[in-house]
């Protein structure tokens, strides 16, 4: 396949062809190869004809793509979205003589029904086996789709949640062989509705003890604990319009979900990230890893990659998640980005505060990052940092077309931020809302206010607070971005201003 297109990008997952949508069946084997499989129409670049596709990475940057991994059968069906569990004690009956026996679930759809069907793989997720006795779970609703399917230990069980979409609903099975569920409990109404429920995850998530700390992610901060996410995702009907997720903290009994409060958390302030899903196989204790699906049901089907270069959508980077009390918010979904270092391709050296505070600084990485791809960090510290004013902003722009993407803090009070993709020529649609924003949690243990971005060919995405707010944007230029300018103003005297900026090497060559 051609990954060289200038809107194609270098170090996010996105299909050779055709039209992508919702990651699916995603997990990490034995031998440490993620699988990642796709809501995928092969035929055409807008939605339809949904198989689920396949790819397998390593490091999730470095994608190998693989042959289709499960077709519709009949005339009609479609293979919607759903999860996959590696089956280590042979619980299905399925895998007599392996350990890496792979039991994927879908949705099957037809014009009179959406049914949950099982496949199984003996050869470790790449290719299925349909299973006779489907489906697994019928309730003759042609609005009840993709289930999420995880071991839970204290029970012995295995745990499904499905969405019943437009009774805002989701429902808990249960079932000790994968093929016979029993429900169990039904999760109704909570947080933000939209116009339907769709793409729910259940999963146990391990708490920072200090969000503050340079690297809040790595091992020593990160304590196992007993809370679960239920994680929805709600089209059409988000705030910003169309497609978004929300995720509500809480504890789970094996049959029973319960949130610590009625409060609707926002996964990501941005309007391109949908229909996250989080890897099968990662230990309780670890941070989880999840993909999100980066585009939006509003204007999907007409963004510009499909015309000029054959393919519509990528995939959100892979990132870190656990969670984190703060000062502003208790259980607050932390997102950062996976390991990029194996990408790098250069380091600037911009990290100079004197230098960097009430100035600008222009760095030209067309050379040091042909692939367009660059990760950039800031941080901004002040003692105390509630008296910090000025603002700090970042201008991605291109040098031949003049367009340019751009962000930053107004910081003191609640310390806005913003990102402006309004000076991107590429697609004009009324749904492409230009603005986003939201507000930073001061951080009073560091008194620093921390911004990491990565940008690659025709996706932004923003972490501030070391991954306590976070937004994905794509973007469609006519010119290549290949200059970032930082500046800050006004700045009251003895604020430090540090970034750093490292070029990406392209996955795909
Ligand atoms: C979410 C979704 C799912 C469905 C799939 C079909 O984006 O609508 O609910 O299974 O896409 O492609």
């Amino acid at each position: 396949a051609d990954y060289t297109g200038a809107l194609r990008p270098q170090i996010h997952y996105s299909p050779p062809r055709g039209f992508m949508n919702d990651p699916n069946g995603m997990f990490v084997d034995a031998e440490g190869v993620y699988h990642l499989y796709y809501q995928y129409n092969p035929t055409d670049t807008v939605a339809g004809n949904q198989h689920w596709g396949h790819a397998t990475s390593r490091n999730l940057y470095t994608w190998e793509n693989q042959p289709i991994a499960i077709y519709p059968g009949a005339e009609g069906e479609a293979i919607f979205s759903g999860s996959s569990v590696i089956d280590v004690n042979n619980t299905s009956g399925f895998f007599p003589n392996q350990t890496n026996g792979v039991v994927a679930f879908y949705t099957l759809n037809t014009a009179e029904e959406q049914t949950q069907d099982v496949a199984y793989s003996t050869d470790g997720g790449y290719t299925f086996t349909k299973y006779v006795n489907n489906p697994v779970i019928s309730i003759n609703s042609t609005q009840f789709r993709d289930p999420k399917v995880i071991w839970y230990p204290l029970t012995q069980q295995w745990v499904m949640v499905v969405a019943y979409a437009q009774e805002f609903t989701i429902g808990f099975f249960t079932s000790p062989n994968l093929t016979t569920w029993t429900h169990a409990s039904n999760f109704s109404r909570h947080g933000l509705l939209g116009l339907q429920y769709e793409c729910p995850n259940l999963l146990q998530m391990p708490m920072l003890s200090n969000v503050s700390i340079e690297n809040p992610l790595g091992e020593s901060n990160v304590a196992s604990s007993d809370m679960f996410i239920l994680y929805i995702s709600i089209n059409p009907g988000a705030p910003l319009g169309g497609s978004i997720g929300e995720y509500f903290p809480g504890t789970f009994n094996g049959t029973h979900f319960s949130p610590v409060d009625q409060a609707a958390r926002i996964a990501d302030f941005g309007k391109d990230n949908y229909a996250a899903q989080f890897f099968y196989g990662i230990p309780a204790t670890s941070p989880q890893i999840s993909i999100a699906w980066a585009s939006n049901w509003q204007y999907t089907q007409v963004v510009p990659t499909g015309q000029l270069e054959g393919f519509r959508s990528a995939m959100s980077l892979p990132r870190y998640n656990a969670l984190a009390n703060t000062t502003r918010g208790d259980y607050t979904l932390v997102s950062l980005p996976y390991d990029l270092s194996p990408l790098y391709s250069s380091t600037s050296s911009l990290a100079n505060s004197s230098a960097l505070a009430n100035s600008s600084l222009l760095y030209d990485y067309s050379s040091t990052a042909p692939s367009g791809a660059v990760t950039f960090n800031m941080s901004i510290t002040s003692i105390p940092l509630a008296n910090v004013t000025g603002t700090a902003n970042f201008t991605f722009m291109s040098s031949v077309t003049g367009e340019s993407i751009r962000g930053g803090f107004f910081l003191g009070g609640d310390t806005p931020f913003w990102i402006d993709r309004g000076y991107i020529r590429g697609f004009e649609n009324p749904f492409f809302t230009d603005k986003f924003s939201t507000n930073s949690l001061i951080d009073t243990d560091t008194q620093t206010f921390r911004l990491q971005v990565v940008i690659d060919r025709s996706i932004l995405e923003v972490f501030l607070e070391n991954g306590l707010r976070s937004a994905t944007t794509t973007f469609f230029a006519e010119g290549m971005l290949d200059t970032l300018v930082i500046s800050t103003r006004e700045l009251n005297p003895g604020v430090q201003v540090s970034a750093e900026v490292f070029g990406l090497n392209s996955a795909w060559t």
